[in-house]
């Protein structure tokens, strides 16, 4: 079934064309991974899919709904948004940014948003104590960890990832990695996952978007992108992964 939808999607900055003629199907339970070089239109393509954009042309629908006929609130509680740092709220501990929602959205028994945080800090890895922690008292990957049990918090069934671990060390991102391909296996989500790093896309997705100019280029599976790019372009692109492992499913 498809959950995301993008069609034919303009979208302007001034002069400046950020995405041209855009069109996107997202399966329910795909793990879609998005590459191509800076300013190419990627996070403006991310998120016309909460609403945070919206086009000049076109239309978005998310389970089937044309999201400029729903309350964009509602629609972003819905969907789980994850990005680079910046992520947190500083001045809230652990359990706050990961209940922050659900109070929000009127949850407001405490022993049980206090379970459920707790619940969800173990889905991604981390021990209960945390709950009681900063974000500064984090190290990067325990706030990335932190920010994807946040995204969960609300049901999402639509994460949204923007670069999310642009900026940890290898061995982080690793593990990182392989922590949201099991949570992708386990809840059967759907991620539209952001990268610069052509192995993470190959290694995550399975499939592939590569996007250039504010146009989408080509879609495929990981093995197909790589031994049938559809241009130079994408040869180019890709040849970085050489020697990935790349998913056989
Ligand atoms: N809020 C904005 N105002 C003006 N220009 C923007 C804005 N957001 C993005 N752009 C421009 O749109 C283009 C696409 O940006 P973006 O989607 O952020 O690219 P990417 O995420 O692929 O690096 C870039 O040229 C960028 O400068
Ligand atoms: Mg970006």
């Amino acid at each position: 079934m498809e959950i995301i939808r993008l069609e034919h999607i303009d979208k302007y900055f001034g002069e400046r064309k950020a995405l041209d003629d855009f069109s996107l199907s997202v399966k329910e339970g795909e793990f879609l991974t998005v590459i191509g070089r800076s300013g190419c239109g990627k996070t403006t393509m991310l998120k016309m899919i909460n609403g945070l954009h919206t086009p000049d042309r076109g239309r978005v629908l998310v389970e089937g709904t044309d999201i400029s006929q729903t309350d964009p609130i509602a629609l972003r509680r819905r969907i789980g948004y994850v990005i680079q740092n910046k992520g947190l709220f500083p001045h809230m501990t652990v359990e706050k940014n990961i209940t922050y929602v659900p109070v929000i959205s009127g949850k407001k028994n405490k022993e049980e948003n206090r379970k459920n945080a707790a619940r969800l800090l173990k889905t991604v890895g981390l021990e209960e104590e945390m709950l009681k922690r900063y974000p500064n008292e984090l190290s990067g990957g325990q706030q990335q960890r932190v920010g994807i049990a946040r995204a969960l918090a609300a049901d999402a069934r639509i994460l949204l990832m923007d670069e999310p671990f642009g900026a940890l060390d290898e061995i982080t991102k690793q593990a990182m990695q392989d922590e949201i391909l099991r949570l992708h296996k386990e809840l059967g989500i759907t991620i539209v996952f952001i990268t610069h790093d052509i192995r993470e896309a190959m290694k995550l997705g399975d499939r592939v978007l590569v996007m250039d100019q504010g146009r989408a280029l080509q879609s495929d599976t990981p093995r197909n992108i790589y031994r049938s790019p559809a241009s130079e372009f994408v040869r180019q692109l890709t040849r970085a992964g050489s020697g990935v492992d790349l998913r056989m499913e």
